[in-house]
């Protein structure tokens, strides 16, 4: 019989209040791109929360913070934890609870239950949302895999064209480094990201916490469309090279492809980019993202084929030049079933009742870290179902409950 392993709600909610200071947007968002002040801050700040409870504290060469509490009986370690950085704005949830989760747990055991017998770490990764540099998406986790390319950093800019490289140096970084960032195999043994759920069926099924078993595959895709810009009185309809019109078509069409094939497809258009984007022109060039998740292989391909075959269709038809960038790619990732069976038993244990197992929509570091070790997933239930934005929202009730799944797993795991 696993017995739970109970955390303090008060140091929960002071914890979560206190890293949601470091880039604040408004009441309840947070604004914290990586390697910015609020960044820096917050790492800062989660580095010393490590130091108090009594880990040994490093920083990595991508700016990953790391704590470790060696275990008795040596060996490849058990790691916890998740990303600091946000959405533009996002909420103070996404990430956060990961990290928050992470520490407290591992503090709790280590004030309970002393020294483990594996050792166990906390990792609070730079960067997992690209919402600054739009391919460095799992930039901390890919580090640590050895997953970023030789010229990657040197070809990187942010929203508003300032390199990676320059930014790694703002904060004390130097980018040539990052392969030092690396881990190996046979040096972590598990990998256990406690999230948020982003999505709406925790909540509908009226449960606190849930066991994840396969996070979403995806495609990212920057989709650039150029025609020819002319006057939007003068010129006819007939003979146009209007890429707002293709894109349009094109947004709709990838769209409809998700819909046409049903969930767990889904496919979104978030960002839009027009030039000289005037009223009275017709544009000149249209760019925009696609973003399209399928949590089963074979469902990723036909949604990838039918997006594909909408772009070169409309693109050739309308006479547009086109150009596809992807920007990020991943097959789905199954979790560990025997990490999935240890957390549905500190589910158990703490919340009196099984929990349900599902899927994420959500990518995270934890598929990253896939192909180091065996990965497993917690989530706790999100408010309407929301995220990526400032009314993000969990209950302390809840994120405690999430909390103590995780500390319960990793007493099994390493004591
Ligand atoms: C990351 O947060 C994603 O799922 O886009
Ligand atoms: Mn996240
Ligand atoms: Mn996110």
């Amino acid at each position: 019989m696993t017995s739970p392993v109970r955390v303090p709600p008060e140091l929960v909610k002071r914890r979560l209040h206190d890293l949601a200071q470091h880039g604040k947007h408004g009441e309840t968002g947070v604004w914290r791109p990586v390697y910015s002040e609020a960044w820096a801050t917050a790492q800062d700040l989660v580095a010393a929360w490590l130091v108090e409870a009594g880990l040994d504290v490093r920083r990595d060469a991508v700016g990953n913070v790391w704590g470790r509490l060696e275990g008795s009986a040596g060996g490849p370690a058990i790691v916890t934890g998740s990303h600091i950085d946000s959405q533009l704005p996002g909420g103070r949830f996404d990430g956060a609870l990961g990290i928050i989760g992470a520490v407290v747990a591992v503090a709790t055991l280590r004030e309970r239950c002393g020294r483990p017998r594996r050792t166990l770490e906390v990792v609070s990764f730079c960067e997992e949302e690209a919402s600054r540099f739009p391919t460095a998406s799992f930039w901390g986790s890919r580090a640590v895999i050895g997953g970023i390319g030789p010229d990657e950093a040197a070809a990187m800019r942010d929203l508003d064209g300032r390199g990676m490289i320059e930014a790694m140096a703002a904060v004390g970084l130097d980018a040539a480094r990052i392969p030092e960032a690396r881990r190996d195999k046979g040096d972590v043994d598990a990998f256990v990201e406690l999230h948020i759920e982003q999505g709406p069926r925790l909540e509908a099924g009226g449960e606190p916490v849930g066991v994840v078993t396969a996070i979403t595959g995806y495609r990212q895709y920057l989709v650039e469309l150029r025609g020819r810009s002319t006057h939007a009185g003068a010129f006819p309809m007939a003979g146009r090279r209007d890429p707002m019109a293709g894109a349009a078509e094109i947004i709709s069409g990838v769209i409809g492809n998700a819909l046409r094939l049903g969930p767990p497809a889904v496919t979104t258009v978030g960002r839009l980019l027009i030039e000289p984007n005037a009223r009275a022109v017709v544009p000149a060039r249209v760019s925009f993202t696609i973003d399209a998740r399928h949590p089963v292989e074979a469902g990723r391909g036909a949604l990838l084929s039918a997006h594909e075959a909408t772009i070169n269709e409309v693109a050739a038809r309308r006479s547009l030049d086109l150009t596809v960038r992807i920007d990020s790619d991943r097959a789905p990732c199954p979790c560990d079933q025997s990490l999935v069976a240890t957390l549905a038993k500190a589910a158990a244990a703490v919340g009196g009742r099984p929990v349900p197992n599902l899927a994420s929509g959500a990518v995270h570091d934890a598929q990253q870290m896939a192909t180091l070790c065996p990965v497993a997933m917690l989530f706790v239930r999100s408010r309407d179902g929301l995220s990526h934005t400032p009314d993000e929202f969990s209950s302390l009730e809840d994120c405690v409950a999430g909390i103590e799944t995780l500390a319960t797993a990793l007493h099994q795991l390493a004591y």
